[in-house]
């Protein structure tokens, strides 16, 4: 069986497994494909098998990666939390070892974030963070790649507006790894890590912070933001709403900006309705290159 002690492999727990030079390589790989007519499309992954390990619900990334590995030539298999034992009594250091016997990548969409840190430890096999609570390393890949897409290259100048969680800290490293300028806007108390800061400073430039939104934005080429409860965090709710007053992303704060969201949004919270839906927004892009990114990922995996 793959042996996590003997086995040469990579995993994807955080965007900074990979080097600049790495994700570069990841995007232009994904680009190339994305450029590619569907039909004539390389099938690297033939005969090759995903588990995918959800205690979270997913539209996007449940649906590229499962899309993504049978346009490789490959299969999935879904396992929601009622599915398999993990959860129920069975430790993640025997999943990760019996999954590496039948499987050739292992992805996990969990809450607690040393929970991918424990699969990667102990699988045979590359393990890919789907979302934790600290990270979304795939979503920055994305994310990376429409920037791109958008302006011809990453020196760009983002503003980030909303909670400093795990899609934030992921492009807070992507940023830093590439040229692309970050300034974070988060209500006090909801910044990003000391970890990530220092991790970011590390690998690059870790990005400007400030609690003031409309400072944020005045010299950014583009806005971004994320949900302010995000799943999980319903019991703290209300207080999140009174937290994240005058954070929102409105027409008003954007102007004529493109416009980004991971997604699932909440129209009225975090983002209006007219701004999600205006021509500014880049998010079906965004959602659709999620599909690019993860299948140039697991072709630089498998390599
Ligand atoms: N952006 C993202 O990860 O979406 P899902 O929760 O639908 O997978
Ligand atoms: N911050 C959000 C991202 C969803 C893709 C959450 O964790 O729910």
């Amino acid at each position: 069986m793959n042996n996590p002690q003997t086995d040469a492999h990579r995993n994807l727990v955080t965007i900074d497994d990979l080097t600049s030079e790495e994700l570069e390589t990841v995007l232009d790989d994904a680009a190339a494909r994305k450029a590619t007519a569907p039909a004539e499309r390389a099938q690297p992954l033939a005969g090759q098998t995903m588990a995918m390990l959800f205690e979270k619900p997913s539209t996007r990334t449940r649906v590229s990666f499962e899309t993504g590995m049978t346009q490789l030539g490959g299969h999935a298999i879904f396992l929601g939390p009622e599915d398999i034992h993990l959860g129920h009594g069975e430790p993640i250091c025997d999943t990760a070892r019996a999954l590496s016997g039948y499987v050739d990548f292992i992805i996990a969409r969990v809450f607690d974030h040393g929970d991918v840190v424990d699969l990667a430890k102990y699988a045979g096999v590359p393990v890919v963070n789907a979302l934790t609570d600290d990270a979304h390393p795939c979503q920055t890949l994305a994310d990376l790649l429409t920037i791109r897409e958008q302006f011809g290259d990453l020196d760009v100048s983002v503003a980030w507006v909303g909670d400093g969680n795990n899609v934030c800290q992921s492009f807070a490293l992507g940023a830093a790894m590439t040229e692309l300028d970050l300034t974070v806007a988060t209500p006090e108390g909801y910044e990003i890590d000391d970890s990530v800061r220092e991790r970011a400073t590390s690998v690059g430039t870790a990005p400007t912070e400030t609690n003031d939104p409309e400072a944020a934005v005045a010299d950014a080429d583009l806005v971004y933001t994320d949900v302010w409860v995000s799943m999980g965090q319903g019991d703290e709710r209300d207080q999140r709403l009174d937290d994240f007053a005058g954070f929102q992303v409105t027409p008003s704060l954007v102007g004529d900006r493109p416009v980004m969201h991971c997604l699932p949004a909440h129209r009225g919270e975090e983002i209006t309705d007219e701004t999600l839906e205006s021509e500014n927004a880049l998010v079906w892009q965004q959602a659709e290159n999620r599909l690019h990114a993860q299948n140039g990922l697991l072709t630089w995996l498998a390599e």
